[in-house]
C-alpha cells in the first residue's frame, strides 16, 4: 500500500505532498505540532491532544480554519487510507505560505499537514526489562518551551548527541535542575513519591505526563510535580521517562552512573501496569 499524506484538504502520494518553499514553518519554524500514538487503529488520547494543540495555536495567533469534528475525520481518514493499525500520526499547522518577511503576513491562511507512520509500540513493553539510559547535556532553548512548536533545533542537537553517547535521551538541564528530555518528560521516584518538573513554560506539557499523573494519583501512588536537581536524580531509587511514542520506560543509568541498583524498579512497573493498561481500555490494543 503507497503512503499517503494529508496537504491542506487533500490526500496525496508520500512523493507528491509538499509545501511552498516560502511556508513559514521551514523559515522560521512559525508552526506547531502534534503526534499521536495510533494502536489498534485508534487515536490514543486524541481529546488532549487537540486541546493542546488549540491552545498552542492560539498563544501564537496562528488560524486553524477546520473544525475539530472535521479535523478528527480527516486524520482519521488518513489513518485508514495508510492502512497502518499501530502507527504515529503527525499533525503541523504552520502560518502560511508568504513572502519572507518575520512579521507575520496579511489575511494567509495556514497551512495543514498530515503524515502517518507505522510504529512499533511493543518495543517499548520489552525496553521495560532492559531500561534505557540518559545523559545530561546544558537546557538552552527559548523561554516558551511549553508552546510545541518545530523551532527544535537545540532539541535535535540535545538528541544527536545522546545519540553519539549510545544513549536513548538527553535529559536537558538548567542550572541543577533537570527540566524534561528532548522529546520526553523527565521523572523520578524516591522513597516510593514520583517526582516530575512541573508544568509552566520551562517544559513541554506532555499528555503521557498528564495521563500518567491521573492514573497514578488514581491508585493512591503520590505523585509531586515540583523541580528536582541533578544530584537528586543520580540518589534515586527509580527514574524514568513519558512520551506518546515511549509511554513509559525506566531510566536505569544518567551519564553512565546507574540509577538505584540499576535496573527496572517496583514503581515503574507499577505505573508501566496502569499505563500499558489505559492504552488497551482505550484503543484495545495488547502487544
Ligand atoms: C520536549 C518534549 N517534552 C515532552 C514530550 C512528551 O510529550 P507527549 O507526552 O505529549 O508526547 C515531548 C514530545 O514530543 C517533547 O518534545
Amino acid at each position: 500500500m503507497p503512503q499517503l499524506a494529508y496537504v491542506n484538504g487533500r490526500i496525496l502520494p508520500h512523493a507528491d505532498a509538499s509545501l511552498h518553499v516560502e511556508d513559514r514553518g521551514t523559515q522560521f519554524g512559525d508552526a506547531v505540532y502534534e503526534v499521536c500514538a495510533v494502536m489498534n487503529g485508534r487515536i490514543l488520547d486524541w481529546q488532549p491532544h487537540l486541546v493542546r494543540l488549540r491552545r498552542n495555536l492560539g498563544e501564537l495567533g496562528i488560524s486553524l480554519a477546520i473544525a475539530d469534528g472535521p479535523l478528527s475525520l480527516q486524520a482519521r481518514r488518513l489513518i485508514a487510507a495508510n492502512g497502518h493499525s499501530e502507527a504515529i500520526i503527525y499533525m503541523q499547522v504552520s502560518r502560511g505560505t508568504a513572502r519572507r518577511d518575520h512579521g507575520f503576513p496579511g489575511a494567509t491562511p495556514s497551512n495543514l499537514v498530515m503524515t502517518v507512520r507505522r510504529f512499533d509500540f511493543a518495543q517499548r513493553l520489552r525496553q521495560l526489562d532492559t531500561g534505557i539510559t540518559v545523559i545530561t547535556q546544558r537546557d538552552n532553548r527559548w523561554g516558551r518551551v511549553d508552546i510545541k512548536t518545530t523551532g527544535l533545533l537545540p532539541n535535535v542537537l540535545a538528541k544527536q548527541a545522546a545519540k553519539d553517547a549510545g544513549a536513548f535521551e538527553a535529559w536537558l538541564v538548567a542550572g541543577d535542575t533537570v527540566r524534561e528530555g528532548s522529546s520526553t518528560n523527565a521523572w523520578i521516584v524516591k522513597d516510593g513519591r514520583i517526582i516530575t518538573h512541573p508544568t509552566g513554560t520551562a517544559i513541554l506539557p506532555g499528555i503521557a505526563r498528564d495521563s500518567l499523573i491521573t492514573l497514578a494519583r488514581a491508585a493512591q501512588l503520590v505523585v509531586d510535580e515540583r523541580p528536582f536537581t541533578l544530584a537528586e536524580a543520580l540518589s534515586a531509587d527509580e527514574a524514568f521517562l513519558t512520551s506518546t511514542t515511549a509511554p513509559i520506560l525506566p531510566v536505569v543509568r544518567i551519564d553512565g552512573a546507574p540509577v538505584g541498583n540499576g535496573r527496572t524498579g517496583p514503581v515503574v512497573r507499577r505505573l508501566a501496569d496502569l499505563v500499558w493498561a489505559e492504552v488497551a481500555r482505550q484503543t484495545g490494543w495488547r502487544a
